[in-house]
């Protein structure tokens, strides 16, 4: 990692203080950004609380920012499992609302005061392999993500003009706190994902944080609209 490579800039992490988040934190940080985290949980106090379902509180979160962010990166999301014909009505919602909506919401407001500012932005959302389905007791989850992905694609085209770049990471399965209780519970289960993914193993989120920065850096400055996998070849299992 070049020591440099976000110097001067200003990062904003939903999902910050766990997971995927948390690590891409840290290489933010070990690229010489200003990184703030922010999530629903705050086990430490460098992190500030937002529920990316409210708009309020992504209003005062993006307007409690020194500046307009250079980067927005959206990993705040998930899901519990239930069978598609046992989702009610609040569950889909629920999973709309975080999943769809954080994302839509929180580039909404950080874009339109990146706009007001007169300043360029890299966003970068966090979908998942699940985002075409068929995901087993994900329904809800899967179009959740499904949708993001096309608003992705919706916000690169409106946004490109101001400058604002929005793309999106596809990571397959990752060893993260969100899934290791759930894995740890079903037996056998991290042996048949090994076995399902071409290169053999689970991801960790190392594997999937270096693209998803990749899209936030300058070098892809040209890149928008662009859905990148990192599942290890998941996508391309025979
Ligand atoms: N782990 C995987 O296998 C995997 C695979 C594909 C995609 N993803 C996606 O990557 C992202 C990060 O997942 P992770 O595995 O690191 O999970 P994680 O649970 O470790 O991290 C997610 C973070 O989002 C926060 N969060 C949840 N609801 C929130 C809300 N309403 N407002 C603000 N913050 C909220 C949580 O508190 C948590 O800190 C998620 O969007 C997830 O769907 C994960």
């Amino acid at each position: 990692m070049n020591a440099g490579r976000f110097a001067g800039q200003l990062a904003l992490v939903t999902g910050g203080a766990s997971g995927i988040g948390a690590e891409v934190m840290r290489q933010l940080e070990a690229g010489g950004a200003e990184a703030i985290a922010a999530d629903i949980k705050i086990p430490s106090n460098r992190i500030r609380q937002v529920d990316v379902r409210d708009r309020a509180s992504v209003t005062a979160l993006i307007a409690g920012l020194p500046r307009a962010p250079d980067i927005l990166i959206t990993c705040a999301g998930g899901a519990l499992r239930r069978k598609a014909l046992e989702v009610d009505e609040e569950m889909l919602n629920e999973s709309l609302q975080l999943n769809l909506g954080g994302f839509w919401r929180c580039t909404q407001e950080a874009a339109k005061r990146a706009i007001s500012e007169n300043k360029p932005m890299a966003v970068v959302h966090v979908a998942s392999s699940l985002h075409r389905g068929p995901a087993p007791e994900l329904s809800h989850f899967s179009a959740a993500k499904g949708a993001s992905v096309s608003m992705m694609r919706c916000l690169a085209q409106e946004l490109a003009p101001h400058r604002i770049r929005v793309n999106a990471v596809i990571p397959g399965p990752i060893e993260t706190p969100a899934t290791t209780p759930i894995w740890d519970n079903r037996p056998g289960y991290r042996d048949t994902l090994r076995a399902a993914v071409p290169l053999a193993r689970i991801g960790t989120p190392t594997d999937v944080v270096p693209a998803i920065l990749w899209l936030a850096s300058q070098e892809a400055g040209w890149v928008t609209g662009s859905l990148l996998t990192v599942d290890g070849g998941l996508d391309v299992a025979p």
